[in-house]
């Protein structure tokens, strides 16, 4: 039996990353401070220290595994949030990582994959965007992911082989829908649910690449299967573009209710479109994106429904 450290597993991705590896007989290990998680998200049979992946103690208390793998998820998650409390930010997301990693080297773990983000890319020159263009982030928490990449690099030198995947819009059933600052689609849905209206922040001809959850959860998996010897970036993306409106569009036909849609403001640092170029990963690891914005909408928009 393997033993796995997924962290922020009461969260979205991390819960999904966690029921797979527990799935297929793993014993996993998790520390979450249920900022924006909730622990009834935990899987069953998942391990889980409560805190601060940023807090060293409790890091320090698992030098007592011998983990096959650390996929480090547990973050916050919102450009706009980064706003707030940069400091936070810095710590909730950057100085985790290179805990995580110096327990890694300790450990003698050699395999690390880390949740960054297409938000390092900015507002990008050149559509779509790939791993090798310039980046320019435009918030305190793509500097923070930027960052935690090249503590990366860095520990490669040490023999800890890790993988970056900057994801791009993830959605799917799972996903929080009480945050309301955090995530295009749940935030759509969150308000198309409870408030019969959209309020959108930001022009409709917006676009964003839209990736599901099972083909997140099957990126991390596979990134982890064929980790190289240099540190590698992966966008992991449908290379599609999907508009605001497309998206409103799929939700607004799905309900048997109808929504109003209101259009006021715009979000700090918010990027107004991007969309990716994944061919390095699909070469990388053999991974396809499989399943499309419709059909991962219909089944989020069940699941929403039905909780
Ligand atoms: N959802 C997306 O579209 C998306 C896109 C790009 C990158 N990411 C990254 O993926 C990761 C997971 O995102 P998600 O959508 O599952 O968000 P989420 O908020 O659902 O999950 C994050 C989890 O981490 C926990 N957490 C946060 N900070 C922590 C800390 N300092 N120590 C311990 N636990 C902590 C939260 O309580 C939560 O359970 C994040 O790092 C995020 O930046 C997400």
């Amino acid at each position: 039996v393997k033993t796995f450290l997924v962290t922020g597993a009461a969260g979205f991705i991390g819960a999904a990353v966690a029921r797979y590896l527990v799935g297929k007989g793993n014993e996993v290990v998790t520390v979450d401070n249920l900022s924006t998680g909730y622990k009834e998200a935990i899987p069953t049979g998942v391990e889980f220290y409560e805190g601060n992946c940023q807090d060293e103690y409790l890091i320090n208390q698992l030098e007592k595994y011998d983990f096959e793998a650390i996929f480090h998820i547990a973050g916050q998650s919102s450009g706009e949030i980064s706003f707030d409390n940069p400091i936070y930010d810095l710590q909730t997301n950057t100085q985790s990582t290179l805990l995580l990693l110096k327990l890694a080297l300790k450990t003698k773990c050699t395999k690390f994959i880390y949740a960054s983000t297409m938000s390092v890319y900015g507002d990008a020159e050149k559509l779509p965007v790939n791993e090798s263009m310039n980046i320019e982030p435009k918030s305190f928490y793509a500097v923070g992911k930027i960052a935690s990449e090249h503590y990366m690099r860095i520990y490669q030198n040490y023999g800890i082989r890790s993988s970056a995947l900057r994801l791009f819009n993830v959605y799917g059933p799972g996903q929080n829908l009480e945050n309301l600052r955090q995530g295009m689609i749940s935030i759509y849905l969150a308000q198309a649910i409870n408030n019969r209206h959209i309020i959108v922040k930001g022009p409709k001809e917006r676009f964003r690449d839209f990736v599901f959850i099972d083909d997140v959860v099957n990126a991390f998996i596979l990134a982890c299967e064929n980790l190289k010897d240099i540190f590698c970036i992966y966008n992991v993306c449908t290379g599609i573009k999907a508009t605001v409106e497309e998206v409103i569009n799929i939700i607004k036909n799905n309900l048997d209710f109808p929504i109003d849609i209101i259009y006021k403001g715009s979000t700090p640092g918010d990027q107004f479109g991007i969309y990716g170029d994944a061919s390095l990963f699909k070469r990388a690891t053999g991974w396809q994106p499989r399943v499309n914005l419709e059909e991962g909408l219909k089944k989020m928009i069940a699941w929403a429904i039905n909780r």
